[in-house]
C-alpha cells in the first residue's frame, strides 16, 4: 500500500537507483564492479565475522584512480560557498527525482554542511569529478567519519553517501571508480571499513529495512499529486484520519539544550545497547548530530531534539531532521515539508526485567514520545513523516499511522563480515510487527 505515490516513487528510487529489476535478478558472477571487492558473496554462509581483506596504509596507492583524459578530480570545499553551490546543484538536478521530474530533494548549504561536515570530517572525502574544459562537476561522492560497532565490536569506520553522477554520464562506470577513489582515501587514513545504504541489491546485505510514511496534510499531499484517494473514502474522512492535534500533551517536553548533552549521551549509549548495529558515537560527533549548527533559529534548523526532563533527569530525547522537496510547475505550492525520524532513547524499559514487559513499556512511551514528534513537525510545516523499520520503530508505526511503503533499504558494510542482522521485516520483507529490529544506525 502507497499512501503517498510521488514519495514512495521518489524513496524506492533513492533507495533503489534506477536499476531494481534488473539487479534483482542478477548473481555474482555478473556484479562486475562488486565482485572485485571485498565484500560477502550473495547468499554467502557467514560463520566467521570480521574484516575480508587486511591491509595497512603503506599498501595503499598515494596516486589517484586514473579518469579518462576529459575528467579531473576534485576535492570540493564545502566551506567555500561555489564549490557548495556546485555540489548542490549536482545532487538537486541529478540525485533522485520522480518520473515527471515534479518533485525534487530540496538541499540546503545548513543540510550539506550538517550532513557532510561532522567533526573530523575530511574534505579529499568529499570527492568530486569535473570536466576538464569547463570545470563542470559530473560526479560526487562522500564519506564522512563513523566509527561502528558491529554485534558489539568495534569497527572503524566511515558512512559512504550520496553517489551522484550526472544524468548524462551515467552507465559509463564512473561509479565504481569514484567508489575505489574514496575507498583509497579513507584507507590512506587508515580506515578500511565502510557503511553504505542502497535500495539496489548489490553483495551482500547486512541488514534489510522498508520505508514507512505518515501523512500529516493530507490534504496538501493530495492537491500535489503525492498522495491519492483510495476507493470507497472520502477526502474528508483522509484528512480527518490523519488530523493531529494542534498541542502536544506529554508533560515536561521541551527543545533539547546543549545542557542536556551529557545527560542525552548517557541516555543514547544505554539504549542503543541493545542494537547490533550502531555507531560508535564521540561526544562531538552526537553533539553535531543532534545539535546541527546551535546557532540557526528554530525556522531554519535541519535537525530537531527535544528532551523529556523529569525533576533534572532527562528520561527520554528524540529527534528528527528535515528535508523538504521543491515542487516544480504547481501554481499553489512550491515545497513539501519532509521530516526523517532520527535518533532516540527512552529509559522506559531500563527497570523491567521481563522482556516482554519492557518492550510493553517501551512501546507506550515511544508512541508518545513519536505522536508529539508529529505534532511538533506539523508546527514546523512538515506535510509528511518518514522512517525505516529500524531502531524500534515497528512499535509504534500502526498507531501512530504510519503506512508502510515500497521503497526498500540495503545496509552494506566495506570489507566486513557480520551474520545477518534484522532490519525489522517478515521473511517476505514486509514490515514484522510484532518484532523490532536489531539495527540502531540511521543513515541519511
Ligand atoms: C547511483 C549512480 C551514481 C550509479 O551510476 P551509473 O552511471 O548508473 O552506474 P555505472 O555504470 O557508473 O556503474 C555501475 C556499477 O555501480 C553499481 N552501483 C549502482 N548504484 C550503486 C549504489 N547506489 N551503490 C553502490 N554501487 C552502485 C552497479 O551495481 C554497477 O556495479 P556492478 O557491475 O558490480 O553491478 C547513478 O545512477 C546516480 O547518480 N543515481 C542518482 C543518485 C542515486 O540514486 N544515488 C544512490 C543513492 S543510494
Amino acid at each position: 500500500m502507497s499512501q503517498n505515490k510521488a514519495i514512495e516513487e521518489l524513496l524506492k528510487k533513492l533507495a533503489e537507483g534506477a536499476q531494481l529489476n534488473e539487479q534483482q535478478q542478477k548473481q555474482m558472477k555478473d556484479y562486475k564492479f562488486w565482485k572485485t571487492q571485498p565484500v560477502p558473496d550473495l547468499n554467502e554462509k557467514i560463520t566467521e565475522e570480521g574484516p575480508i581483506e587486511q591491509k595497512t596504509v603503506a599498501d595503499i596507492s598515494i596516486q589517484p584512480y586514473p579518469l579518462l583524459k576529459e575528467f579531473e578530480w576534485a576535492d570540493l570545499d564545502l566551506n567555500n560557498v561555489e564549490d557548495r553551490d556546485e555540489v548542490f546543484k549536482l545532487l538537486y538536478e541529478n540525485y533522485v527525482e520522480d518520473a515527471d521530474s515534479t518533485f525534487r530533494f530540496k538541499y540546503s548549504s545548513e543540510f550539506l554542511d550538517w550532513a557532510l561536515k561532522p567533526p573530523g570530517y575530511k574534505k579529499e572525502w568529499h570527492v568530486g569529478v569535473r570536466v576538464k574544459a569547463s570545470g563542470r562537476l559530473i560526479g560526487f561522492i562522500a564519506g564522512t567519519p563513523a566509527d561502528l560497532q558491529v554485534r558489539s565490536k568495534p569497527v572503524k569506520a566511515v558512512e559512504i553517501n550520496f553517489i551522484c553522477v550526472h544524468k548524462k554520464l551515467r552507465s559509463k562506470r564512473l561509479a565504481p571508480i569514484l567508489i575505489k577513489e574514496v575507498t583509497r582515501r579513507v584507507n590512506l587514513q587508515g580506515i578500511f571499513q565502510a557503511l553504505y545504504t542502497a535500495g539496489v541489491v548489490l553483495p551482500s546485505p547486512v541488514s534489510v529495512a522498508r520505508y514507512n510514511h505518515r501523512p500529516i496534510n493530507w490534504g496538501k499531499l493530495h492537491d500535489v499529486g503525492f498522495s491519492y484517494l483510495p476507493d470507497n473514502v472520502t477526502k474528508t474522512q483522509m484528512i480527518a484520519k490523519y488530523t493531529l492535534r494542534n498541542e502536544g500533551k506529554l508533560k515536561n517536553l521541551r527543545r533539547a539544550e546543549l545542557k542536556d548533552f551529557d545527560q542525552v549521551f548517557t541516555l543514547l549509549t544505554k539504549f542503543q545497547s541493545k542494537y547490533e548495529l550502531i555507531q560508535d558515537f564521540t561526544r562531538d560527533e552526537l553533539k553535531h548530530w543532534l545539535f546541527g549548527d546551535n546557532t540557526l533559529s528554530n525556522d531554519k534548523k535541519v535537525v530537531h531534539t527535544f528532551v523529556v526532563e523529569e525533576n533534572d533527569r532527562i528520561t527520554d530525547f528524540f529527534s528528527f531532521y528535515l528535508l523538504p522537496f521543491t515542487i516544480l510547475d504547481n501554481p499553489a505550492h512550491n515545497e513539501l515539508g519532509i521530516a526523517y525520524l532520527f535518533y532516540y532513547a527512552s529509559d522506559a524499559e531500563f527497570d523491567e526485567s521481563d522482556s516482554a514487559k519492557a518492550q510493553a513499556l517501551l512501546k507506550k512511551r515511544l508512541t508518545d514520545l513519536i505522536g508529539e514528534a508529529l505534532i511538533i513537525a506539523k508546527s514546523l510545516g512538515v506535510d509528511v513523516f518518514n522512517c525505516v523499520s529500524c531502531q524500534d520503530n515497528n512499535l509504534f508505526l500502526q498507531d501512530l499511522k504510519f503506512g508502510e511503503g515500497d521503497g526498500i533499504l540495503n545496509y552494506y558494510l566495506f570489507n566486513y563480515k557480520s551474520r545477518i542482522i534484522s532490519g525489522g521485516l517478515d521473511d517476505d520483507k514486509h514490515v514484522d510487527y510484532g518484532n523490532v529490529s536489531k539495527v540502531g544506525v540511521v543513515m541519511l
